[in-house]
Parts: structure tokens; C-alpha cells; sequence
């Protein structure tokens, strides 16, 4: 495979920090350009991240004395330099909009962890083992940007990475209904415990957003494609609610599922454990072997055990039972920063790549 140049918008924040070091040594990307805000700008990748770097893993060596850049103020010195760009800042709605399509009619093609792009019809929001067919709308969206080459992707919010993969290989068993309650850590607000002490002993029934996202994104990445565009699905109807828990990373879910073909519980776990997407069959660097992974024991999936699991790519699922209200309830679990965001976000760039979208 050719090599890549990558630059990492948003470089110094907590998901910018798993570009870097899932970066770092990644056999077709190689990291040539990092930019954050002007704060950042001009200082070493070390002296910008200083005390915020929450990684376990030190700052990678070849990494840590490139000069921060502007992302908005450098972006034509940043896409003189790299292939493409990955993009998760906290920035102002329009202010995000304006930088990503600023770097796509430049040329470069950008693969966004951020909200913004969501719901644009003919921007994919791909999860590469279930719907890396929506690619094809890129070819749409360049007609609209007027580019050749640059295009915006995006990443899902990471809420819905595990209850999503879980549900998806029984959608043709008619699922109808589908209630989801996360248990989300502090590191999806960009947070550690030291910069976010009052989550300490404490949950916190409320995350901004993050229930609509929850709901609706889903139906996206189940949708279908019709004149170059995604049409979202209509099914199945999806009801929420998000917590923040004291957890440093990996969010859990808590589902219940309703499905119109009724099938014992050892349909579904098979289902699940004979599960593969494209990811793995083109055998991308980041994608895990076994994508779903089902635990017997009743006490798992636990976040501390399970949450790095292949690399924090796969999705931990169990406690699979019979519900008084929906046909069954089960507990799925997936790391919010690898797999729910910069891992996420990696992979899907090198479905991109291998399909030719990055050439
Ligand atoms: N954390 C997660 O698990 C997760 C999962 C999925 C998606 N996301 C999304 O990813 C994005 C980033 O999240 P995060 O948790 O990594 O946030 P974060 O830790 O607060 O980091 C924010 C980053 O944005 C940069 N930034 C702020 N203002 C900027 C500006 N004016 N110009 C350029 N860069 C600017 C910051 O640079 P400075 O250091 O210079 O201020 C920093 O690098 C958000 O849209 C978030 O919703 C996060």
C-alpha cells in the first residue's frame, strides 16, 4: 500500500491525542502536519499538550518536537503538506463547517469526528463493518463542493458504537423497536478525573445532544443510498437516554430489542460471534479479527476489563435474556476514543484508501 501523509486537526484535545499515538506508527499513514488553535500554534507538540496529555502511552518520540500549526489560520501551509486530514475540535458549529469544507475545496479530503457534517446527505457516515457501501456518495458530494479530490467523512457520535454493530446483524429479522440506555465516560466530554472532579462519586443523568444523536444517527448508517445520496431509514424506532458515569474511558450500553421473527437467544449470540464487514475482509491494519464479541459470564462485559479488547476496536456484548416489555435486553460495551472515535476514524480512512478515495 502507498504511504500517506496525514495532518490531525484538533492534535493536542483527547481524541486528537489517539490520532497521534494510533498514528504513530501506523503502516499506511504518516503523520506530516499537526494543527490546533492559535493558543497552540507555534509551540512543540510536547510544550502544547504539557500537562493535558492523557494518554497512557508517552507523547511517540518522532511526534512530540513537530511545531503546532493554526488549523484555520495555516490551512493552506497544512494542505501543501498531507494526503488528508482528521478533524476533532471544539470549536463553534459554523466555525467547524467553515474549516472542514475549507480544507475539502482545497483538495483535501477530511475524515471528521465532529458533529457538523452529520445529517448532509451526501456525506457518509460510515462504520466500515456495516454500511462501507456509502462511500459511493462521495462521487455526489465533490459535484457539490465543485472539487475533485476533497470530501468531507464523517465519524458517528461514539454513544451509539456498540448497541449499532450489536443490532445490526438482526436486522432482518424485522427488529421494530430498540431502547438504549449508555453509561458514558468522561474522557467523550474530553475530560479526566483531574479536570473533572465533580464526577467523582457521582452520575450525571444528562449529556447535551447526545439522546437526539443517539436516536437519529443510527437510522443514517442503516440507511440506503438513492441517486447518489443516503436516504435514511425509517426502522426501527429508537428511544434513549445518556449518563455520565465515573469512568475513565468506554462507554457501555444497556439495550432492549423488539424483532417481528422470533428466534431463540443461540441465533442471535451466532449471529453475533459469525459476524464480518468489509473491515475485515479487506484485513485494514486497525480492523479487530472478531468485530462482536459475546461474553458468557454474567458479570461481563466490564468496562476496566473489556474496553481495550482488540485494541479498543471490537464490541464487547453480553447478558443476552428474555424481556417482560421487548422480545430481549442485552449489555454492549465499546471504547469511546478508539473505536467511538480516533480508532474509528482511522479505520474508516483506510477503507477509503483501499477503495481509492485518497489517491
Ligand atoms: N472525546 C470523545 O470520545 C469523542 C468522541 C467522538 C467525537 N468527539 C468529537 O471530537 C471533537 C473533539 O473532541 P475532544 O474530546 O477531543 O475535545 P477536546 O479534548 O476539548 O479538544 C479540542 C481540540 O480542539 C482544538 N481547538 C479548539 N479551538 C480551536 C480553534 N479555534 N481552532 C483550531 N482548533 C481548536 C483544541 O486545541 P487547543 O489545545 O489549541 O485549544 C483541541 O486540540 C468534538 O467535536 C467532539 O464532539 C469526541
Amino acid at each position: 500500500m502507498k504511504q500517506y501523509r496525514v495532518g490531525v486537526l484538533g492534535c493536542t484535545g483527547m481524541v486528537g491525542q489517539r490520532f497521534v499515538t494510533l498514528l504513530a506508527d501506523h503502516p499506511w499513514f504518516r503523520v506530516a502536519a499537526l494543527a490546533a488553535s492559535p493558543r497552540s500554534a507555534g509551540k512543540t507538540y510536547r510544550e502544547a499538550t504539557g500537562s493535558r496529555w492523557a494518554m497512557k502511552q508517552p507523547i511517540p518520540e518522532n511526534i512530540a518536537d513537530m511545531i503546532v500549526l493554526d488549523a484555520m489560520g495555516d490551512m493552506d501551509r497544512i494542505v501543501s503538506l498531507v494526503d488528508f486530514v482528521f478533524c476533532a475540535v471544539d470549536m463553534k458549529g459554523e466555525e467547524i463547517l467553515a474549516l472542514e469544507q475549507g480544507y475539502a475545496k482545497r483538495e483535501c479530503p477530511v475524515i471528521s469526528n465532529n458533529k457538523q457534517h452529520r445529517a448532509f446527505p451526501d456525506v457518509p457516515m460510515v462504520v466500515p463493518e456495516l454500511n462501507a457501501d456509502h462511500i459511493a456518495v462521495i462521487e455526489t458530494q465533490r459535484k457539490r463542493l465543485g472539487t475533485k479530490r476533497g470530501f468531507v467523512a464523517v465519524k458517528s457520535n461514539c454513544s451509539l458504537q456498540s448497541y449499532v454493530p450489536a443490532i445490526h446483524p438482526l436486522l432482518d429479522l424485522g427488529v421494530t423497536k430498540v431502547l438504549a440506555c449508555t453509561y458514558q465516560a468522561i474522557s467523550g466530554a474530553g475530560k479526566t478525573f483531574e479536570t473533572f472532579p465533580e464526577i467523582v462519586d457521582n452520575v450525571i443523568p444528562y449529556i447535551g445532544g447526545e439522546e437526539e444523536k443517539s436516536e437519529q444517527e443510527p437510522l443514517k448508517i442503516w440507511g440506503h443510498m438513492e441517486n447518489g445520496l443516503i436516504v435514511n431509514a425509517t426502522t426501527p424506532s429508537i428511544t434513549s437516554q445518556c449518563f455520565r458515569v465515573p469512568v475513565s474511558d468506554g462507554h457501555m450500553a444497556a439495550v432492549f430489542f423488539s424483532i417481528e421473527q422470533k428466534v431463540p437467544a443461540e441465533e442471535i449470540i451466532r449471529r453475533w460471534t459469525e459476524f464480518r464487514g468489509p473491515a475485515q475482509e479487506l484485513a485494514l491494519p486497525s480492523a479487530p479479527k472478531q468485530f462482536l464479541h459475546y461474553f458468557t459470564e454474567n458479570d461481563r462485559p466490564q468496562t476496566k476489563l473489556d474496553r481495550e479488547l482488540e485494541n479498543g476496536m471490537a464490541v464487547s456484548i453480553g447478558r443476552l435474556r428474555p424481556d417482560t416489555q421487548y422480545d430481549y435486553k442485552f449489555v454492549c460495551l465499546s471504547h469511546n476514543t478508539l473505536r467511538g472515535a480516533a480508532g474509528g476514524g482511522v479505520l474508516m480512512a483506510e477503507l477509503l484508501a483501499a477503495k481509492g478515495y485518497l489517491d
